[in-house]
Parts: C-alpha cells; sequence; structure tokens
C-alpha cells in the first residue's frame, strides 16, 4: 500500500464508521448505561438543588458566587430532561414509569415547566432580593416533586 492508499482506505474506514454510528445516535448505547448516566444526572440535579437551598436558608455561609454556579447547574440539567429519557431506556434497573414513555405530551410539559422554574430562580439569584429566591426556590421543588409524583416509582417504605 502506498502512502496514498493508506489515507484512502482510512477515510473510507471513517466514513463507514460515520454512517453506522449516526443514524442509530444515543440509542445505540446499552439501555442501562443510558439509565446510569441519567440517574447520575439527576442525583447531581438533587445535590446542586439542596446546595442552593442550604445557602438560600442560610444554613451555611456562602462565598465566592456558589449560589449562582450551583443554580447554573440546575438550570443546565432541566434544560432538556425528556433527552435523558430516550425510547428502549425503559428496560432495567430504573424507577421511570411506563407514563414516561406513553404519556409522553405530559411528562415534556412537566420538564418545561421544571425547565421555566429553573430560569425563574437563576433570574431570581442575580436580582439579589432574598425573598424572592425563597419562593422560586420553592416552585421549582414543586415542579421536580410534580414530575417525580406521576413519572417515577416511589421510594420504598422503610
Ligand atoms: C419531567 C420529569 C422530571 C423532572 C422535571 C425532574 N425529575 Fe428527577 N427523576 C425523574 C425520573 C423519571 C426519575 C427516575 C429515573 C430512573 O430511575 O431511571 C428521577 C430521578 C431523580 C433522582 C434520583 C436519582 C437516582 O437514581 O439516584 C433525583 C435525586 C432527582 N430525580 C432529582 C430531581 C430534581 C432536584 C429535579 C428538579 C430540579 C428533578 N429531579 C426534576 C423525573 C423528573
Amino acid at each position: 500500500m502506498t502512502k496514498h492508499d493508506v489515507r484512502k482506505r482510512f477515510i473510507e474506514l471513517g466514513a463507514a464508521v460515520f454512517a453506522v454510528a449516526l443514524p442509530l445516535g444515543l440509542q445505540a448505547s446499552d439501555p442501562q448505561d443510558i439509565i446510569k448516566y441519567r440517574q447520575a444526572v439527576m442525583k447531581a440535579n438533587g445535590g446542586h438543588l439542596a446546595a442552593a437551598g442550604a445557602i438560600i436558608q442560610g444554613k451555611v455561609d456562602e462565598h465566592q458566587g456558589q449560589l449562582a454556579e450551583h443554580v447554573r447547574a440546575v438550570q443546565a440539567i432541566n434544560k432538556d430532561i425528556p433527552a435523558l429519557f430516550p425510547d428502549g431506556s425503559d428496560l432495567g434497573e430504573t424507577k421511570a414509569l411506563e407514563a414516561v414513555w406513553n404519556k409522553r405530551a405530559d411528562f415534556e410539559k412537566r420538564a418545561k415547566d421544571t425547565r421555566e422554574k429553573s430560569e425563574a430562580l437563576a433570574k431570581a439569584v442575580s436580582g439579589g432580593d432574598n425573598k424572592i429566591i425563597v419562593a422560586r426556590l420553592k416552585e421549582l421543588q414543586d415542579a421536580c416533586k410534580a414530575c417525580h409524583k406521576d413519572f417515577r416509582k416511589e421510594e420504598k417504605k422503610k
């Protein structure tokens, strides 16, 4: 093979990999990997919101603008929750109920509501009025809960 042939072969192989990988996208992943990934992202969602809550309620002191950072993270995570629940990611060790897929419009409405509430919280944090921040935090927490109530299996009772 000449250098040119090698390069040509390389390009052909690259094209072949693309042809296979592109149409399958995220769905090509193992469903359990998608589930684990979204649970990790949701855990981060809960972590950042709890951390923001601790600062907002004055349980810990804020220094160097962490509140805005936690809230920015929450906003980023909630930009597109439905993308974490592609078709086929219902089978495996998941707490997601079938309603996520067969009541998709309702699910997406909850996600949109949560996205808007997280944007509102971020706005309130930049505004700096603690009373408004507390109110927006509560509304966001309620939005998370509303989705969990309809679309997530209940935690096991101890
Ligand atoms: C549109 C629906 C929806 C919204 C909005 C939503 N969640 Fe979730 N959440 C789910 C579902 C469904 C699961 C279960 C996922 C699974 O087990 O595969 C989940 C799981 C979780 C978990 C458990 C993760 C784990 O397995 O350890 C936490 C924590 C969590 N969500 C926090 C939040 C927080 C905080 C918000 C709001 C800022 C939020 N969620 C908004 C649907 C939603």
